[in-house]
C-alpha cells in the first residue's frame, strides 16, 4: 500500500526533522511506502527542493515519491494524511497566541484547498501555532470534510508531562503513563496528573514520598515547568523545539491511524465533552480505536482541575473571538 502525505514547511526547522523519519519508515511502519508533497511557499521552495534531493540521496525503499511545491492544489492532491507545519514560530518574549494574527491566515486557504483536493477520509494534524485555533480555522473552512478529521498537537505538552514526572520520580519515562493535557497548547494547558499511574501505580502516591505537598508542587514546579517548556526552549537553544516537536507529530499521526492501548493526548473537536464548548478544538485525553480519536469520557474531575480546564478553554473561545473578528470564521 503507499500513502500520500502533504507537510506544509517543507522547508522548515521541524518540516527537516520529520521528513527522513517519515521515509524510514517511522510514521507508518516498514511495510508502508509512501509518496510525499512537500507544499512551501515560494521563499522556502529552495530549501524544501534541497531536502527532496536529500531525500532521494538517503535510497529510503518506502518513499515512492516526492513532489516539491508551492500551489496548494498541487501540494493536497490525493493526501491521505496533512501535516501542517508550515507558520511563523514565534520569538523570545512572545507568547503563541502572539503569531494568531501571521499565522491564521494560512490555514483558512490551505482548509479549502484540502476539501478540495485531498482524499475524502484525509486526516490533518495542525502543528503551526497557534495549533488549535488554527485546526479549527481549517477544519472550518474545508466544506465537507468532518470536523474530527483535524486535530492540533499537543502530543510534545504530554511528553513533557511524563519526562518531568519520569525525573522527579526517578522511574523510566515509558513507565509513566496517563497524563493527559486539557485545552490549549500554550502556557494555560492543563497537565493533568490526577489519574497518572508509575508502574500501575498511582503518580500521586509516589509522588507524595518524593515532594511531600503534592498540590504545592503541581502547581508551583510541575505545571509551570510543562507549560512554559517551549518557552524554555526557546530562551536556551535560541529558537523554538524542532526534534521534538517531530517527534511528536510522528506519534501522534501513528496513533491516530495505528490505535493506541492506552490515553494520550490530541486536539480534537469538542461535541460538549466535559463543558467544552462545542466546536473548539481542545486538547482531551483521548484513545484512537478504528482509525479515529475517541475522547476518554467519564473521568472524576476536581474542583481543582475543573477551574485550569475552563482557564484553557476560556483562552480558546477568545482566540475563536479573536479570529472571527479578523473574519476568518
Ligand atoms: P520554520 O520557520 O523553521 O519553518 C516554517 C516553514 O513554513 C518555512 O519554511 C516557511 O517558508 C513555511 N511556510 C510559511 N507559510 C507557509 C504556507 N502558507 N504554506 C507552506 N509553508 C509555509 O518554523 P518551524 O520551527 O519549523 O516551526 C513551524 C511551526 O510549528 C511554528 O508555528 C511553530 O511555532 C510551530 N510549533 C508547534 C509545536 C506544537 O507542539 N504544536 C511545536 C513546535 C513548533
Ligand atoms: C513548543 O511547544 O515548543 C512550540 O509550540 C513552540 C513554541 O513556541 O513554544
Amino acid at each position: 500500500m503507499t500513502t500520500t502525505i502533504t507537510l506544509t514547511g517543507a522547508g522548515g526547522q521541524i518540516g527537516y526533522a520529520l521528513l527522513f523519519r517519515i521515509a524510514a519508515g517511522d510514521l507508518l511502519g516498514p511495510e508502508e511506502r509512501v509518496r510525499l508533497r512537500l507544499l512551501e511557499i515560494p521563499q522556502g521552495l529552495g530549501a524544501a527542493e534541497g531536502a527532496a534531493l536529500e531525500l532521494q540521496d538517503g535510497a529510503f525503499g518506502l518513499l515512492e515519491h516526492v513532489e516539491v511545491t508551492d500551489d496548494p492544489a498541487v501540494g493536497f492532491d490525493g493526501a491521505d494524511l496533512a501535516l501542517l507545519v508550515g507558520a511563523r514560530p514565534r520569538g523570545p518574549g512572545m507568547e503563541r497566541g502572539d503569531l494568531l494574527t501571521a499565522n491564521a491566515g494560512i490555514f483558512g486557504p490551505q482548509g479549502a484547498a484540502i476539501a478540495a483536493h485531498a482524499s475524502p477520509d484525509v486526516r490533518v494534524t495542525v502543528v503551526g501555532n497557534p495549533a488549535n485555533t488554527n485546526a479549527l480555522i481549517a477544519a472550518a473552512s474545508a466544506d465537507g470534510v468532518p470536523a474530527e478529521r483535524f486535530t492540533a498537537l499537543t502530543r510534545l505538552d504530554e511528553n513533557r508531562a511524563r519526562a518531568q514526572l519520569a525525573q522527579t520520580l526517578a522511574a523510566p519515562v515509558d513507565t509513566v503513563r496517563r497524563v493527559p493535557i486539557w485545552g490549549n497548547h500554550s502556557a494555560t494547558q492543563f497537565p493533568d496528573v490526577s489519574h497518572a499511574t508509575v508502574g500501575g501505580a498511582p503518580v500521586a502516591d509516589a509522588l507524595e514520598a518524593i515532594v511531600g505537598d503534592v498540590p504545592a508542587w503541581l502547581d508551583e514546579t510541575f505545571i509551570p515547568r510543562v507549560a512554559k517548556r517551549g518557552a524554555e526552549i526557546i530562551q536556551v537553544r535560541g529558537s523554538s523545539s524542532v526534534a521534538s516537536a517531530a517527534n511528536a507529530t510522528i506519534e501522534h499521526v501513528r496513533d491516530w491511524v495505528r490505535g493506541t492501548d492506552d490515553w494520550t493526548s490530541a486536539g480534537v473537536v469538542s461535541h460538549g465533552e466535559y463543558g467544552v464548548p462545542e466546536g473548539l478544538i481542545s486538547s482531551f485525553p483521548v484513545r484512537s480505536i478504528d482509525g479515529e480519536w475517541q475522547i476518554v469520557e467519564g473521568l472524576e474531575v476536581s474542583d481543582w482541575a475543573r477551574a485550569r480546564i475552563d482557564a484553557s478553554v476560556a483562552e480558546l473561545v477568545e482566540e475563536r473571538e479573536a479570529v472571527r473578528a479578523l473574519g476568518m470564521l
